[in-house]
């Protein structure tokens, strides 16, 4: 047993337990979602004792400096103390601008905040509801300093997502941290090819990806492969055409699993796989560079596909989330 100090308040916790698993068990209303140290949703702050190797991994040097600690990776050590972090501290207030329906299942969600942020193509925001329930969005755009698009993805029994979907109004207040993320758009990746690789509400975060290397002036080949289950679901299908015929350096194809058979496939729309339409198209080698942006079973498969194809690992770059809800038990 380790006893550390949370809030003031004295907790155990078993062995291999993380700080957040042993404020959860003990009935701790403290917000989580990934537990991996990716969502940045778990923060709490470190006060005094001595912190585990990890505790602050993923963070920025902001963060870092101001002792923030992501509870999920974060192991109590004897007499470790922490507190919560203030709401105000980490996030900024916000409040539904507009909704716009892309498709039967993903909707724009267009957020105005209170005070601009410095958002990048490859980055994502954390969006906390009335109730503390929170979850982490791709960034669709970063045209507008004062606000976030982002593209939501109603998942059955999401809570988050349903709610966006269906009952949030607008004017409804909400609260945004970040942005976060590393995997964005930089200068030295100007020559390469770029392969950027998306499904589902992915292709706003990639979409956002291309339309960055082009605005800064990027001189290699760009491809985008958006693979959907079907033609319903290629929800930007008729802007990324036009995206094509505007920019030459840019190439565009839909991946889609299955056609129902009144249907027949239009133009730049193959049937299949997207890697494999791209692993087809490439002889991958050190001038490419691979953007996959998806829920995390896609960006792992395409991760370990683009490496058995011959991309170095540190030039693939994933841009992925979990938006489970990990909670064993409703919040009030
Ligand atoms: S970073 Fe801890 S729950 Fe996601």
């Amino acid at each position: 047993m380790t006893q550390f100090y949370f809030d003031g308040q004295r907790f155990e916790s078993s062995e291999g337990e993380s700080v957040l698993d042993t404020l959860v068990k003990a009935g701790h209303e403290l917000n989580y979602s990934c537990k991996k140290g990716i969502c940045k949703t778990c923060i709490v702050q470190h006060v005094s004792g001595t912190l585990s190797v990890g505790s602050q991994r993923g963070l920025d040097s902001t963060l870092k400096e101001n002792g923030y600690v992501c509870s999920c990776q974060c192991r109590p050590t004897d007499g470790l103390k922490l507190k919560s972090v203030m709401t105000q501290d980490l996030f900024i207030s916000g409040s539904l601008l507009s909704k716009k329906f892309l498709s039967e299942s993903v909707v724009e969600v267009v957020i105005k905040l209170s005070q601009p942020i410095e958002a990048r193509a490859g980055q994502y925001v954390n969006l906390r509801r009335f109730d503390g329930l929170t979850r982490s969005y791709s960034l669709a755009s970063g045209s507008d300093a004062r606000q976030v698009v982002l593209h939501v993805r109603r998942k059955y029994n999401g809570q988050f997502s349903d709610w966006l979907f269906h009952r949030a109004g607008n004017g409804e207040r909400l609260l945004v941290q970040g942005p976060l993320g590393k995997a964005y758009y930089q200068p030295h990746f100007k020559q390469d090819t770029l392969v950027v690789i998306a499904s589902g509400t992915g292709l706003g975060a990639a979409y956002f990806m291309v339309q960055a290397a082009i605005e800064r002036h990027h001189e290699g080949p760009i491809y985008l492969y958006y693979g959907a289950n079907n033609i319903d679901e290629l929800y930007m299908h008729s802007q990324l055409l036009q995206a094509a015929m505007r920019y030459r350096q840019l190439q565009y194809l839909g991946c889609v699993s299955k056609l129902d058979s009144m249907q027949t496939l239009p133009g730049k729309v193959v049937l299949g796989d997207p890697f494999e339409h791209a692993a087809e198209q490439h002889q991958f080698d050190r001038q490419h560079r691979v953007v996959l942006c998806g829920e995390p079973s896609f960006v792992n498969a395409g991760r370990e596909t683009a490496f058995l194809n011959g991309v170095p690992i540190e030039r693939v770059h994933a841009i992925a989330f979990e938006y489970k809800n990990l909670r064993s038990r409703e919040r009030a």
